[in-house]
């Protein structure tokens, strides 16, 4: 939990959704402006930055790891780089809260270090799988202990690293991303071949940073030893963010919002293209390039939706859009089946588990399978939900209540703060009927 207090949702049934917004920036670009940064020769400047708490955290390990570092305020950071090896040894334990993406990346960088150090973090991720990071970690030389396969992680500095060919086993940026970061301080080539493309924000800013980074077909390579220059970055509008409001809107009749500058980038848009095959009625507008990311308005105007076979190839590009698409294919005509997404059961809740039971308590026929949900359309009834403490879930059940038959409370909802700080806010100005009570 990110707070003492705890939050619950009570969102009142009925409305639709008008307007335009911004929603806060793009939580993986935000991590990797930080770490690049940090490393980076020179200052970065840094503008609409997430001031959420998982990118918080990754902020607060470099800061003490004596990086000088300016903000966050109202999304502008300023990062004085150290270079590859200016980092200093930590004088406490970095404890990252709720955050995959900070352990997962930082694993990699820290294990080219010549300092020791130890990142723990909350309940839920002290129950992820670390072993997907640690094993190929080890086998570019580095010592790291986990609490079987699990944080807290204790990384060794003073490993000298080799360069290893990495087929990676499961479709996964962070993992990919960590292997690269470690890649920079290792001998000779690292190369990471996905089994599906998965998003490429750290490729890109590396390049754009002017470290080399070869992509042939799915493998991805880097050689050890060169550096980074440091350069400005505007984070654009998360995707993952804007999923709330595009799902609330395709599911709302006479609904009709406009999300600015959001990142669409190819590797993040399955959102788009499965609510396009259900029948929403999306367009992009303004499109545009900054910082090598590109960028679009989305406006999305309610239409009927249908259920689909969602196509497999478009799992890695929805991955953490799936809680707000089940709620899609709740409100659709017919059924939605989901297959080839058994990594929904590793994120900060087991999604797949915990978005079907909230359904089926809200009347909704759902069933888990091994590696994906069968959800029948139908109609959303009122009642009790548990988040598990997972921000994705929480929101997802929050704009459920656009359709909804009566009042829906959301149980566990603090993390929201990990992504989405003013949520509540921003949800309430475009048209949710929702309070937020401590508890
Ligand atoms: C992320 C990668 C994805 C995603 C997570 C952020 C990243 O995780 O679910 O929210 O920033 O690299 P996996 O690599 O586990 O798929």
């Amino acid at each position: 939990m990110s707070s003492e207090i705890n939050k619950k949702y009570i969102v009142h049934p009925g409305g639709q959704i008008q307007g335009e917004l911004r929603v806060p920036g793009d939580k993986s670009i935000s991590h990797r402006s930080i770490m690049l940064g940090s490393l980076a020769e020179g200052t970065t400047k840094v503008t609409g930055f997430l001031e959420g708490e998982d990118a918080l955290a990754t902020l607060a390990t470099f800061r003490a790891m004596g990086v000088d570092i300016i903000g966050p305020d109202k999304g502008k950071v300023t990062i004085h780089g150290v270079g590859m090896h200016g980092l200093k040894a930590p004088e406490k334990e970095f404890y990252v809260g709720n955050s995959g993406t900070s352990i997962r990346l930082l694993s990699g960088l820290l294990s080219g270090q010549q300092f020791d150090c130890t990142l723990s973090g909350d309940k839920s991720l002290s129950g992820r799988p670390m072993k997907r990071v640690t094993d190929p970690l080890a086998l570019m030389g580095a010592k790291i202990d986990t609490t079987k396969g699990k944080p807290p992680l204790k990384i060794h500095g003073g490993s000298s690293l080799k360069g290893i060919d990495y087929l990676l086993p499961m479709a996964s940026a962070q993992v990919k991303s960590c292997l690269l970061l470690a890649g920079m301080y290792a001998e000779g080539k690292t190369s990471v071949t996905e089994p599906a493309p998965t998003r490429d924000h750290t490729e890109r800013m590396l390049s754009g940073m002017g470290y080399a980074v070869d992509v042939e077909g799915s493998t991805i390579s880097i050689t050890g030893g060169g550096k980074l220059t440091a350069t400005n970055i505007d984070v654009p509008a998360d995707i993952s963010s804007a999923t709330f409001f595009m799902v609330a809107a395709a599911i709302a009749p006479g609904s009709d919002i406009t999300l600015k500058h959001v990142g669409i980038n190819p590797t993040r848009i399955g959102v788009i293209n499965i609510l396009k095959l259900m029948g929403a009625d999306i367009s992009l507008t303004n499109e545009a390039e900054t910082g090598g990311e590109p960028v679009a308005d989305i406006r999305v105007r309610y239409a009927p939706l249908k259920g689909i076979q969602i196509p497999e190839d478009q799992v890695p590009l929805a991955i953490d859009e799936f809680p707000a698409l089940f709620i899609a294919a709740a409100c659709a005509e017919g059924q939605t089946v989901l297959t080839g997404a058994e990594e929904l059961r590793v994120k900060e809740s087991d999604r797949i588990q915990v978005m079907a039971d909230g359904l089926q308590t809200l009347g909704i026929d759902a069933k888990p399978t091994e590696d994906g949900i069968v959800i029948h359309g139908g109609i959303i009834g009122s009642g009790e939900v548990d988040s598990h403490s997972d921000h994705r879930i929480a929101m997802s059940f929050a704009i459920a209540a656009l359709q909804a038959g009566g009042s829906i409370q959301i149980n566990d909802c603090a993390n929201v703060a990990t992504s989405f700080p003013g949520f509540v806010e921003v949800a309430s100005e475009v048209g949710l009927n929702i309070e937020e009570i401590d508890g």
